[in-house]
């Protein structure tokens, strides 16, 4: 699904957008654009990405086609430590969060627990307030998640409901839900991480909709998020799925599967939580482009580089330099794929991360350090979007 775009109209593309930042960036980096690519030498690129990033943000210098997100932190962990929901209060948080991203996901706040936490009374107010931030300042919505094996209400996993009461409830969740913000959410990850680990990767036994209900499921839930909101594009979503291998086969396998079955499946999305402790995935593009051949989208949704930390909990510079080449070669690698776009980082202030909370021992694994200055990975992202607009990488 690769087509050739030229240079001259992503340049044209990029030139004519409103405020200084095309003068900025667009001007200056023109001639090399208007084909004599490679003029510009890269230290003077990067000069100019750090000049318009001291008044801009991440979104202002990504391709057009290309959605910049973040996860929105509140929930989940976040509710045992020492700090008050940060969306909510943490005002430095709040203007980057405007200033940077283009994408929100809804780090829990839209998950089963958060949303349905009775039988009978949904709670939609801090999804409320983030589809309403994004509304404000232009910005997409990842919803996320609709059909997991976790993060569920007790009232729901304790129930002891019949398969059929199953069914039903898991119907109007959807319906409810999706339909609620119907129009507003670009991409909801419909199901969430179906598969187990491992060489001969099965449906997750722990599902408690697919152990009920049976793989049929997931396309009947797909087909009512469709049905409730026909303009979202509608993805599965998982970890350990970044590498061609067992795990991504599963998906390649389901996605044909559903996709000959005519079910509104539309996207295929892998998480990225990278670690040190493993290497870099590196046929992550060869693997979304293998999705995209399907003619499905992709997307990169949940991206943190997390590394192993001494005594002192702060990571060296030779690790900051090599988590700034990983968020880079993610990023080129959605870059990479026509229609990969959708570049969503979990979080991006080590502050607020889950890293620390679920992998003992690691952390430091997001674009900026807690007090807001950006890591090198922060620029290394910066650069290589202002790159991929203006040179006409993309
Ligand atoms: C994590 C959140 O970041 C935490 O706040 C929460 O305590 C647990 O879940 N895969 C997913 C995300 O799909 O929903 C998870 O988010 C991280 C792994």
């Amino acid at each position: 699904m690769r087509s050739q775009r030229s240079l001259s109209r992503t340049f044209v593309r990029g030139a004519v957008g409103v405020g200084m930042l095309p003068v900025l960036l667009g001007a200056t980096l023109a001639p090399a654009a208007a084909g004599e690519r490679g003029r510009v030498p890269d230290h003077v690129v990067e000069q100019r990405v750090h000049k318009a990033l001291d008044r801009y943000g991440l979104r202002d210098v990504a391709p057009r086609d290309l959605e910049i997100g973040t996860a929105v932190a509140g929930g989940g962990h976040h509710l045992e430590q020492d700090y008050p929901d940060p969306f909510t209060y943490d005002q430095p948080y709040r203007e980057a969060l405007a200033r940077e991203f283009s994408s929100l996901s809804p780090e829990n706040q839209a998950k089963w627990e958060f949303i349905h936490p009775e039988q009978d009374r949904y709670d939609f107010a801090a999804m409320d307030a983030i589809v309403e931030f994004a509304q404000r300042h232009g910005q997409v919505v990842r919803g996320h998640t609709l059909l997991w094996h976790s993060q569920n209400p007790e009232w729901l996993t304790e129930g002891d409901f019949t398969p059929e009461e199953l069914r039903a409830i898991l119907k109007d969740h959807i319906q409810t839900v999706v339909g609620r913000y119907a129009g507003k959410i670009q991409q909801w990850d419909v199901a969430n991480e179906v598969f187990t680990d491992g060489p001969n990767p099965t449906l997750r036994p722990e599902n408690i909709w697919i152990s009920a209900l049976g793989p049929g499921i997931i396309a009947d839930a797909f087909r009512w998020a469709h049905e409730a909101d026909p303009e979202a594009k509608l993805f599965l979503n998982d970890y350990a799925v970044d590498d061609i291998g067992a795990k991504s086969d599963a998906y390649y396998a389901l996605s044909q599967e559903l996709l000959a079955q005519g079910v509104p499946l539309h996207g295929f999305a892998t998480q990225a939580h990278l670690s040190f402790e493993y290497p870099f995935p590196s046929t992550l593009e060869e693997n979304l482009q293998r999705f995209d051949d399907l003619g499905l989208e992709t997307a990169i949704t949940e991206l943190d580089v997390r590394m192993p930390l001494g005594e002192n909990g702060r990571p060296t510079a030779e690790q900051l330099a090599q988590q700034a080449d990983w968020y880079q070669w993610a990023l080129e690698a959605c870059l990479g794929v026509e229609d990969c776009n959708s570049f969503t980082i979990w979080g991006f202030n080590d502050k607020y991360s889950w890293v620390p909370v679920f992998f003992e021992g690691t952390g430091a694994a997001n674009v900026m350090f807690e007090d807001y200055t950006r890591k090198p990975a922060y620029w290394a992202l910066a650069v290589t979007l202002a790159k991929a607009r203006w040179l006409g990488v993309r």
